[in-house]
């Protein structure tokens, strides 16, 4: 079984603008999706999709519209709030350029955070992996996911965590007790993190040098992270591990829409570390699953059908 929990979900409305977005213009709509979405479900799904056993935990109300998305497509539980969950928009063009507009989400009491807490513990007892997701809500601690890492890990799961910005620093901060076994940093995030600039440690691995990347990772690792998969959109991605780190490039593809694509990188990942998959087979499949879903159009995530494990190459780098 493997958990996913997202704090703060949305409805994400996705909009295809027929033509290039412009400021203060007025555009035309060519299709228009409404979706049960947040990071930890669309992980969820991509799992569920390839055969595995999945449970998608979040908070919302029991009319919520988020929670009848779900029904019949996911399992899921959710603990009750009052307000109703986000909405958030993505623009998306032509060429699969997104601009995306999020709401804050709903401000969570003491008491649901600490519901929400319960459920996650009650449902990691016996699961694989556990996913957390995305950001947090207004009201949830900022530190929660550090929590969380530390009261999951005795429990016996593995657990992989997602974020950026203040909820991933105070991850950081609190470590050793929050060493997880993953996180997925992207450029810019592993860049808040170490101090580096986003936009070389991505340039350096394109121009074919991931050694930034790596050494950046590795100081996360250093400090007791079991892996850093830090994804860096159209070059692929870096793993590294205590036992070495690996650069997987992205393969050629026509991008459609990123949507969905750091989501389905980190459920690429774990559905080859739960078949028992050594690093490298796992970058590749967190690379093959990134890239299914930035080329697949709107908000659809990959299938298995969709993911080409053998046109992503894997180059130990020490
Ligand atoms: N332009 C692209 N071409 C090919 N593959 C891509 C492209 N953009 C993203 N990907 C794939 O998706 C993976 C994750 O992308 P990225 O690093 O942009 O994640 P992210 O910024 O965390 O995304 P998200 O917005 O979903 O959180 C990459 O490692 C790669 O496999
Ligand atoms: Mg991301």
């Amino acid at each position: 079984m493997i958990i996913t929990f997202t704090p703060n979900p949305s409805l994400d409305r996705t909009v295809l603008l027929d033509r290039q977005l412009t400021r203060g213009a007025v555009h035309r709509a060519e299709s228009v999706t409404v979706e049960s979405a947040g990071k930890g479900i669309n992980v969820a799904r991509v799992l569920h999709a390839a055969g595995q056993e999945v449970l998608a935990l979040l908070p919302a109300g029991p009319s919520d519209p988020i929670l009848s998305g779900l029904t019949d497509t996911l399992p899921h539980r959710a603990v009750a709030i009052t307000d109703r969950v986000r909405t958030n928009i993505t623009l998306t063009e032509s060429d699969g350029t997104t601009t995306k507009v999020n709401e804050a989400g709903p401000t969570l009491t003491a008491d649901q955070v600490a519901a929400c807490t319960a459920m996650i513990l009650e449902e990691a007892a016996g699961a694989g992996w556990v996913a957390l997701s995305g950001s947090l809500p207004p009201g949830a601690p900022v530190d929660w996911y550090a929590q969380l890492v530390a009261a999951l890990t005795p429990l016996g799961c593995l657990v992989a965590v997602d974020t950026s910005d203040a909820p991933l620093q105070a991850l950081v901060d609190a470590l050793p007790a929050s060493a997880c076994d993953l996180i997925k940093p992207n450029s810019e995030e592993l860049a808040q993190l170490t101090g580096a600039d986003a936009e070389w440690l991505e340039s350096s691995a394109r121009a074919g040098d991931p050694r930034p990347v790596v050494a950046a990772a590795r100081s996360l690792v250093d400090r007791g992270i079991g892996a850093v998969l830090a994804t860096l959109g159209g070059a692929g991605a870096v793993l590294v591990t205590a036992e070495g780190a690996w650069y997987a490039q992205a393969p050629a593809i026509t991008v459609r829409s990123t949507v969905g694509a750091g989501d389905s990188s980190v459920a690429g990942y774990i559905l080859a570390a739960a078949a028992g998959a050594r690093p490298a087979r796992r970058l590749q499949s967190a690379v093959a699953h990134g890239s299914a879903a930035a080329g697949l159009p709107g908000t659809s995530l990959p299938r298995p059908g969709d993911v080409n494990l053998d046109a992503v190459t894997v180059t130990r780098i020490d």
